[in-house]
């Protein structure tokens, strides 16, 4: 039995493939590199959409009035989320969106986190938030939201970074999804349950830290008796190793190709790649027989860092663009109709006598 169901086939699913062994990625018979960097976040979602939950005639159209829709009817309550972290506050305020199952709560439920994100960030530093521009397109949306402006070479880095989030496989966080929608609860149910999946720093909360280790390493000054004590110590290093991929995550080619692109990244890049190749030789040597190398993580936290998302936000922007994921899978699964329900082995006494 695998406890953590390493092996175990729970879905058929038309959505994604992840291929661990080539460390490959295709999304609805698209590989990875045939998508980011080369179509929309919009575009995705819509493929990912595509005979599952009926689509808008337009796209990017509809997904700008959902960021106008989930702007209406959350902000009046975002200040009651004020004191808690932003994360959970984005989490907290999904939750008063309707549970349904139509095209409408599907889209604003894709659009929930790019608005609510740098509503919260802007709430928390004391300054007003910036209602959605429908016109704009998500990623271009977002930034602005943050108070960055109309800057081209930011949202086209962040459109790459959702797109390459957008989907993968039977994740955590997806099969969480899943096993909501399963028992024919609502898709705001089910994104709800990704949400809370995606949390933790084993899935989506290692960005944060992985900024925090290039900073440590960079005030110790010495990267590998840094990465060495560490692992020494037990902890894991954040940003590599993948239950999945016995290669490099190409999410990790992905996103580095669009980091290189920003030109805010130049000493940070340099610095990180000479992080990540000592940190790889560390991790060959303390686990020989394993291999652990990049995951999408460490990109990723060089990318939000860039286009300007303080690290609290990290695993708020990586649901921006894993909820299209979660709420086509939610609608697969519950099309099929079939309840998930695995078993348990108990382990502890029997029942005592009477
Ligand atoms: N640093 C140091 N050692 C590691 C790392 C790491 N990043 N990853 C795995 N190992 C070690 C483990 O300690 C384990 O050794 P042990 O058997 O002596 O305990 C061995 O390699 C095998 O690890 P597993 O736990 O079997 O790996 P698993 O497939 O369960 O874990 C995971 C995958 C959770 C991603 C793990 O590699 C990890 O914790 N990485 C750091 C956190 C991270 O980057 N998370 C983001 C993942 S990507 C995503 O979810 C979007």
């Amino acid at each position: 039995m695998a406890i953590g169901l390493d092996d175990v086939v729970a879905a058929e699913t038309m959505l994604s493939d992840v291929d661990g062994a080539r460390g490959q990625l295709v999304i609805r018979g698209h590989r990875l590199d045939e998508l980011a960097g080369r179509a929309s976040f919009e575009q995705v979602t819509a493929l990912l959409f595509d005979g599952l939950i009926p689509l808008p005639a337009a796209m990017p159209a509809a997904m700008g009035a959902a960021r106008g829709e989930v702007f209406g009817r959350t902000r009046p309550l975002l200040p009651l989320l004020a004191d808690l972290p932003v994360y959970d506050a984005m989490r907290a305020a999904v939750a008063l969106l309707a549970d349904g199952t139509e095209t409408e709560d599907a889209l604003m439920l894709v659009a929930a986190p790019a608005v609510l994100i740098p509503a919260l960030l802007r709430q928390a530093e004391g300054r007003d938030m910036i209602a959605p521009d429908p016109t704009l397109g998500h990623a271009a949306d977002a930034v602005r939201m943050l108070g960055l402006g109309r800057d081209a070479a930011r949202a086209a880095a962040l459109d790459t970074y959702l797109v390459t989030v957008s989907d993968h496989g039977l994740n955590a966080s997806t099969f969480a999804a899943r096993v909501v929608a399963s028992t024919a609860a609502g898709l705001t149910s089910a994104v709800l349950a990704g949400l809370g999946a995606l949390k933790g720093p084993l899935h989506g909360g290692a960005p944060g830290p992985v900024l925090d280790m290039l900073d440590a390493i960079a005030a110790a000054g010495d990267a590998r008796a840094w990465l060495s004590r560490a692992v020494a110590r037990g902890e894991r290093l954040m940003g590599f190793g993948h239950r999945i991929y016995r290669v490099r995550d190409p999410r990790a080619d992905a996103l580095k190709a669009a980091v290189a692109l920003l030109p805010q990244t130049a000493g940070r890049l340099a610095e990180a790649q000479a992080v990540e190749a000592v940190a790889l030789d560390v991790l060959r040597a303390h686990r020989p027989g394993r291999v652990l190398e990049t995951n999408v993580e460490f990109y990723t936290a060089l990318l939000l860092e860039a286009v300007g998302f303080p690290r609290e936000a990290f695993t708020g922007v990586f649901a921006m663009g894993r909820v299209a994921g979660w709420v086509a899978h939610a609608r697969e699964q519950a099309l099929t109709g079939r309840l998930i329900r695995p078993q348990s082995r108990y382990v502890a006494h029997p029942p005592v006598a009477a």
